[in-house]
């Protein structure tokens, strides 16, 4: 049968209503899941609704000040909560993925619940969606990640979880946001644990900064090539930074520099992928300019993986 956006809708705009008697927050990153989810409690709640944005300082370049103004063009009352210094030093040390998400997600669920103290919320509003749990899982199905919003919940959390969209696949999602007026509902999806789990090893300022750098001139030549006909836009694209040093020059000597991962995938919901075709004159412009651009890395290569056997993110 079709998903009829329209209906899901009016639906669970009714059965939020009828869950949150209070007050609730909803963890908003501004991607399209939450984003979605934000506007549907948001008409169901109104002011009775706050959307949190967390700033990690796990962010894409330009994604806080982006994510401000889309929840203030859909009227959503919002609240932009600057924690960098939290998440850093939370993180030092940490390589292993599922460790980092947990870590993550515990912080998350930390500063969600100081806000919802202040106020006066009861209820969590989470965009979670059938894969995040899925993949966690919730199905009996091997764990394959831990996806921040379900592997990272303490058991004692305090706020009463609602998650309207987690029946929901991404093609699905986009319909009901597309429905909702969301601007951001072609939007490539972003993982809750941000730059995070593209910082292969340890995540520090530096090294986010640099994937930040990098993925940006991704961002922008994919963009702009699939604008002038010459690729279609792929389903996610992005850069990793990986945690080895290679060879390189400059001038007259040897010097070691940061490699980095070029990936793009399409896909329909995520479970399966395969990697993009991207045109090699693309790849050059990727490759030059981010040798020229970010500090320090010497070396881009591009992931020529499918989903399965491989995964979409590194980690
Ligand atoms: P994987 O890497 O599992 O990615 O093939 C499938 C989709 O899920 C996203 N992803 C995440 N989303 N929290 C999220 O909210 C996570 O921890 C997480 N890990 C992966 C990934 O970007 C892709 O769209």
């Amino acid at each position: 049968m079709m998903f009829d956006a329209t209906a899901f809708i009016a639906e669970q705009t009714e059965a939020i209503r009828k869950s949150v008697p209070g007050k609730a927050i909803i963890a908003c990153s501004g991607g399209v899941d939450s984003t979605a989810a934000a506007v549907l409690a948001s008409r169901a709640l109104g002011d009775r609704l706050l959307a949190v944005y967390i700033d990690t300082g796990l962010m894409r370049k330009g994604e806080t000040e982006d994510v401000a103004q889309t929840l203030k063009e859909l009227s959503v009352r919002h609240r932009i909560v600057h924690a960098a210094d939290e998440f850093f030093p939370a993180l030092r040390g940490i390589v292993d993925p599922e460790k980092k998400r947990s870590v993550i997600g515990r912080k998350f669920i930390e500063l969600f619940e100081r806000e919802a103290k202040t106020f006066g919320a009861d209820h969590l509003v989470q965009g979670t969606i059938a894969p995040d749990w899925i993949e966690s899982g919730g199905q009996l199905r091997d764990r394959i990640k831990t996806h921040h919003n379900v592997g990272g919940l303490p058991e004692n959390m305090k706020l009463k979880l609602v998650e309207p969209l987690r029946d929901l696949y991404k093609d699905e999602v986009r319909a009901v946001a597309r429905a909702l007026g969301v601007r951001v509902s072609e939007r490539q999806p972003f993982p809750g644990p941000g730059l995070a789990v593209r910082v292969v090893g340890e995540v520090t300022p530096d090294r986010v900064a640099l994937v930040r750098g990098a993925s940006a001139i991704v961002e922008e030549e994919i963009q702009a090539a699939a604008g002038r006909g010459l690729m279609p836009l792929p389903w996610q694209y992005f850069a990793v930074l990986l945690p080895v040093q290679t060879v390189g020059v400059h001038g007259d000597l040897r010097v070691y520099g940061q490699t980095v991962a070029v990936r793009a995938v399409d896909s329909i919901d995520g479970m399966t992928a395969v990697y993009s075709k991207i045109p090699h004159e693309v790849l050059d412009r990727i490759s030059i300019r981010i040798t020229n651009e970010v500090g320090g890395i010497n070396r881009v290569v591009y992931d020529v993986s499918n989903k399965p056997p491989a995964t979409v993110e590194w980690e």
